[in-house]
């Protein structure tokens, strides 16, 4: 049996953990040679074993795509073991909530550097790969799934800088969707609502009270059901682009 993205080769941000790792794993089911890439080399050597036990390939690359050389020598690392780029997924990702006014500034720097700029970085260094992929390969269609968040499409009181991160990716994707689609490279945004991830343990401890009260009793998403929507967009026909797609919890109302 032929299996969907055979023969192709996909990179996953912050593949060490939640949405990230399911990601990877599900591309991988697909046929797909996936080059995984966040800071915490054991999670990835581990996550690299469990593919490649299912038959599957993958590459280790430990980097923190917050640095341009670093986010750039990945998808070289890529491209020169794996042979091409089909698909860059860029889900890395932190989410540091609170109100503005107490809000230490370092948390925003560590937010629009990966939110936005790495994000930037991973993306501007596949771009030529990923043209020529939709150029060459026997499926002459690449993909761009850049994870965003419900956060980018409404602001609430306590997350306004993730809030501009996540609306800033959206504002780059569409710019970006413009500028490539004729050449069939498919961008797409992933918006979740809640899913059950680390995600939220990064913050502060009376922060992580808010998002208890917030979230505590509803039944969240798990990183699989992001993986699957995110396997359905690089897996539809060449003439066929889903740009967004905004997934939520049944219970979640905001
Ligand atoms: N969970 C949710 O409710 C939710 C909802 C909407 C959107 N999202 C978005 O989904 C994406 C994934 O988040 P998640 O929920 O799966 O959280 P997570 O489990 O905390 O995953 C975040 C990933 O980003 C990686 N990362 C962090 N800093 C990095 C850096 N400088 N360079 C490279 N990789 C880095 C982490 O790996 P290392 O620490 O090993 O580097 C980790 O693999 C994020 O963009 C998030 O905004 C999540």
């Amino acid at each position: 049996m032929t299996l969907r993205l055979e023969s192709t080769t996909a990179l996953v941000t912050g593949a060490s953990s939640g949405i990230g790792e399911a990601t990877a794993l599900a591309l991988a089911v697909e046929g797909a040679a996936v080059a995984l890439v966040a800071r915490r080399k054991d999670r990835l050597d581990d996550l690299a074993a469990r593919i490649e036990a299912g038959g599957g390939r993958a590459l280790v690359i430990e980097a923190d795509v917050t640095d341009e050389e670093q986010a750039r020598a990945a998808v070289l690392h890529t491209v020169a073991t794996l042979g091409r780029l089909d698909t860059l997924v860029n889900n890395a990702g932190v989410m540091l909530l609170g109100p503005m006014e107490q809000a230490p500034v370092q948390e925003w720097q560590r937010m629009v550097e990966l939110n936005v700029l790495g994000l930037m970085y991973c993306t501007h260094a596949a771009l030529p790969h990923l043209v020529a992929a939709a150029q060459d390969s026997p499926r002459r269609v690449a993909d761009l799934v850049n994870v965003s968040s419900v956060a980018g499409r409404i602001a609430r009181a306590g997350s306004g800088v993730y809030n501009a991160t996540k609306f800033g990716v959206g504002a780059f994707s569409e710019g970006l969707r413009q500028e490539v689609t004729s050449r069939h490279v498919r961008v797409c945004l992933i918006e979740p609502g809640a899913v059950e991830t680390e995600l939220g343990s990064h913050n502060r401890p009376e922060v992580q009270e808010m998002l208890t009260a917030r979230f505590g009793t509803m039944e969240r998403l798990q990183s699989q059901d992001i993986s699957d929507a995110i396997t359905y967009v690089v897996t539809r026909a060449r003439h066929v682009a889903i740009n967004e797609m905004l997934i939520r919890p049944t219970e979640q109302e905001g």
